[in-house]
């Protein structure tokens, strides 16, 4: 397991950009995975089978994205990257996690809960197929 910060090389974006067209099925630009990246507090935490990208900003953190490719799901992959991910947050004092979630995407919204992660709201016509988002939170003890 990896963390990789805001001077990722240039094989980190390649590894960052493979597992992410892999878990979501659509590519995220280079270009664009730098971007995000270099925006201070933001991190990579990866292994070889899946990634989760967050955000630290003071005392609180956004999970942007977790994916594990197709093939090594439901092996408890995401959730030993999110636990490193929590894990790191908390030594840098972070005591809220949130993030957003497509009201479909049963999968993750599963994952969260058994995370520990609640639901503290909802955003209607949130994504561009006017699906709604779940706001989801989890206080880091
Ligand atoms: C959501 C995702 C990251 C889960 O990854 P994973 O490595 O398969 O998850 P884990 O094996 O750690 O699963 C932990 C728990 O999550 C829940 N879960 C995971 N996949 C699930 C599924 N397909 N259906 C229902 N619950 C699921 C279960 O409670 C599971 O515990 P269990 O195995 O004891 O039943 C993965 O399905 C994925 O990459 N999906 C596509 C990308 C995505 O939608 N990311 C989330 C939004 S950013």
């Amino acid at each position: 397991m990896r963390l990789i910060d805001h001077s990722p090389s240039a094989d980190d974006i390649k590894s960052i950009g493979g597992l992410y067209k892999e878990s979501f099925g659509k590519a995220w630009k280079e270009k664009s995975i730098w971007e995000t990246l270099s925006v201070p507090g933001t991190f990579a935490m990866l292994d070889e089978k899946g990634l989760c990208i967050f955000r630290m900003v003071l005392d609180e953190a956004e999970i942007f994205y977790i994916g594990v490719p197709e093939p090594h799901r439901k092996q408890g992959i995401a959730s030993r990257i999110l636990q490193e991910a929590i894990k790191f947050l908390k030594e840098k004092a972070v005591n809220k996690i949130f993030l957003e979630v497509s009201e479909e995407n049963e999968p993750a919204i599963n994952f969260y809960r058994k995370a520990g992660f609640g639901v503290i709201g909802k955003r209607a016509g949130y994504y561009k197929e006017g699906v709604a988002a779940l706001n989801m939170a989890l206080a880091v003890e």
